[in-house]
């Protein structure tokens, strides 16, 4: 599937439109126009539904217990300490000391294999036997060199350039150098000064080291900007859950184990938004904090790993494009005991990309909260020291409080934690459902069509009412129709064009079902009903269109 042409529908029908468009937009920043807002917010009730007010049984058939909040976005400043992100919530960034482009240190190869400068040199040499032809690469620094990477030593100095790499060829003839090393001598005017250089993407000149830069944005509040005054957009939504544990648990009578969950936007400084929406600078995550006790955790990480898992291939994502990927032992944090990347093989992509991350936090973050705050963020098993044999203590009250401060009557809970992505997500569905084949006309003529295939529960639009002409009392019956179901969802009327030209608009758009009203339905008050998918009409009594499409979308 073609990104562009995706790009494109989403813009001309009103999916996604680039932020601030018309004063030339603003890089990570994006707009859901009257379709795409339906399909998100689709996707966020599906997920509330799901996950908060009807969670599937526990992993021994047991109810789980879940509630939700909504924390402020903007929180003192010392969540953002205790939890880490202000020491060290940061990419590795390399600067271009001529260009002044950065570029994150841990993608530079993935940006120099896209970039143009390279992937025209990389015509003039052989990269697998390490043969170099000095001629032809001079003469392609004195040429396309000079206009597609100016600062690249081989272009500003290409007779050392090549000297240098010539010794390094012809001195180890059993070794020649790979793509990276050749592209580093490339990239390297004063080789016994620097030792090899990288090159910058776009102008060939060296990069400076790797340096930190805060993926947090800041802001102020109150009439003085200091360092004081200085607030963080939260760069997610967890903390605002775990900050609020004990008013949840002092609020409710929630027992170990339940989780919190939360819909919110979140903020980041990404250094290179890209891939459409997929890497945004404000975006909406879909979190559960899943709070357990500590024994019980690989448990319930588990079946939060493979409840969520479900969940996307219940909404319509093809297995064989969805992957639940262990993180490996250098990649996992270093208080998690697993973590589990969902991901998603987007057509940007040649490997799949993460859609939600579901991890096993430990104590982590309660600990580093209590420690910051000095508030006693444990739990206590009230039933269990009711219960408990207190013989042992006899009587010594001391004793009793000892015993009651510890395990196993008072712990820190361990946390699991499913976090998605629901703008991810909502591409993941877009890209999923594009689908271009072929639809007969009112003639039968084959006619070329795009179709979005959404799942109905997804689907901006449920149906289109339709009436065949406008005349013979027909719009009348289409409108009570029309007006009936709109008290239950989001449904279009459609009384302009050829019928054909009208059922295309609603594949365009993704409605899995059309109703037409026509000659037969001033008959014996039937329509048809138009399956987007299957192209299959059949005639229902109008009064059950309703209960129709009830079961049709419970069914799917
Ligand atoms: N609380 C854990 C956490 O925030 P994360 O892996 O950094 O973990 C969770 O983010 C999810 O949020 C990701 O799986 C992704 O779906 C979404 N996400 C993260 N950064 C994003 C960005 N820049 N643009 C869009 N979605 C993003």
């Amino acid at each position: 599937m073609d990104m562009e042409k995706l790009v494109s529908l989403c813009k001309r029908r009103g999916f996604i439109f680039q932020s601030s468009e018309i004063y030339g937009g603003i890089n990570g920043f994006w707009d859901y126009g009257p379709l795409g807002v339906e399909l998100k917010k689709n996707i966020k009730d599906a997920w509330w539904q799901d996950m908060v007010r009807n969670p599937p049984p526990g992993p021994d058939g047991e109810e789980i217990q879940m509630v939700g909040v909504d924390c402020s976005i903007i929180m003192n400043p010392k969540v953002w300490v205790a939890s880490g992100h202000v020491g060290t919530f940061a990419d590795p960034m390399r600067k271009c000391s001529m260009c002044g482009h950065f570029v994150r240190a841990d993608q530079l190869w993935e940006a120099l294999a896209l970039c143009t400068w390279m992937n025209s040199l990389i015509q003039e040499f052989t990269p697998v036997t390490g043969h170099i032809d000095s001629p032809r690469l001079l003469k392609w620094a004195q040429g396309k060199g000079k206009r597609l990477a100016p600062n690249l030593a081989l272009v500003r100095n290409p007779h050392v350039v090549l000297s240098f790499l010539a010794t390094r060829v012809n001195g180890q003839p059993d070794a020649p150098p790979d793509l990276k090393e050749m592209t580093q001598y490339f990239a390297t005017e004063q080789l016994h000064a620097t030792g090899l250089q990288d090159p910058c993407p776009v102008c060939g000149a060296a990069l400076g080291d790797a340096k930190p830069f805060t993926l947090m944005l800041e802001s102020h509040t109150g009439t003085e900007k200091t360092e004081e005054s200085k607030v963080y957009l939260r760069p997610e939504t967890a903390q605002g859950i775990f900050v609020n544990f004990k008013n949840v648990l002092d609020s409710t009578r929630l027992k170990l184990p339940f989780g919190i969950a939360q819909i919110g936007k979140a903020f980041r400084n990404e250094i290179t938004p890209r891939n459409y929406t997929f890497r945004s600078r404000e975006f909406e995550q879909m979190e559960i904090e899943f709070f357990c006790h500590p024994e019980q955790s690989m448990k319930w990480y588990e079946y939060w790993r493979d409840v969520r898992k479900g969940w996307y291939t219940k909404l319509g994502i093809k297995s064989d494009k969805l992957r639940p990927r262990e993180q490996g032992d250098k990649e996992v944090a270093h208080y998690s005991k697993a973590t589990t990347d969902i991901e998603y093989l987007f057509p940007f992509s040649d490997e799949p990309q993460e859609l939600e991350g579901v991890a096993h936090r430990g104590d982590y973050d309660l600990k580093q909260h209590m420690q910051h705050s000095g508030k006693d963020l444990t739990y206590f098993e009230e039933e269990l020291w009711a219960k408990a044999d207190k013989s042992a203590y006899g009587g010594d009250k001391k004793k009793e409080q000892e015993a009651k401060s510890k395990m196993p009557y008072r712990y820190l809970p361990h946390v699991i934690e499913p976090s998605a992505g629901a703008d991810r997500f909502t591409l993941a569905v877009l890209c999923e459902a594009y689908t271009e084949d072929q639809a007969p006309d009112e003639k039968g003529v084959m006619q070329e069509r795009i179709v979005m295939k959404f799942h109905p529960r997804l689907a901006p639009i449920k149906a289109a009412i339709l009436p065949l002409v406008n005349k013979e009392g027909m719009p009348e019956i289409a409108q009570k129709l029309y007006r009936e179901l709109k008290a239950e969802w989001n449904v279009y009327y459609d009384d302009g064009g050829a019928i054909g030209r009208r059922y295309r608009r609603q594949d365009e758009i993704g409605t899995p079902w059309c109703f037409t009203i026509d000659g037969q339905t001033l008959q014996d008050q039937t329509v048809t009903i138009r399956d987007r998918d299957s192209l299959k009409q059949e005639r229902i009594p109008i009064a059950q269109v309703g209960e129709e499409m009830r079961r049709r979308l419970r069914s799917e």
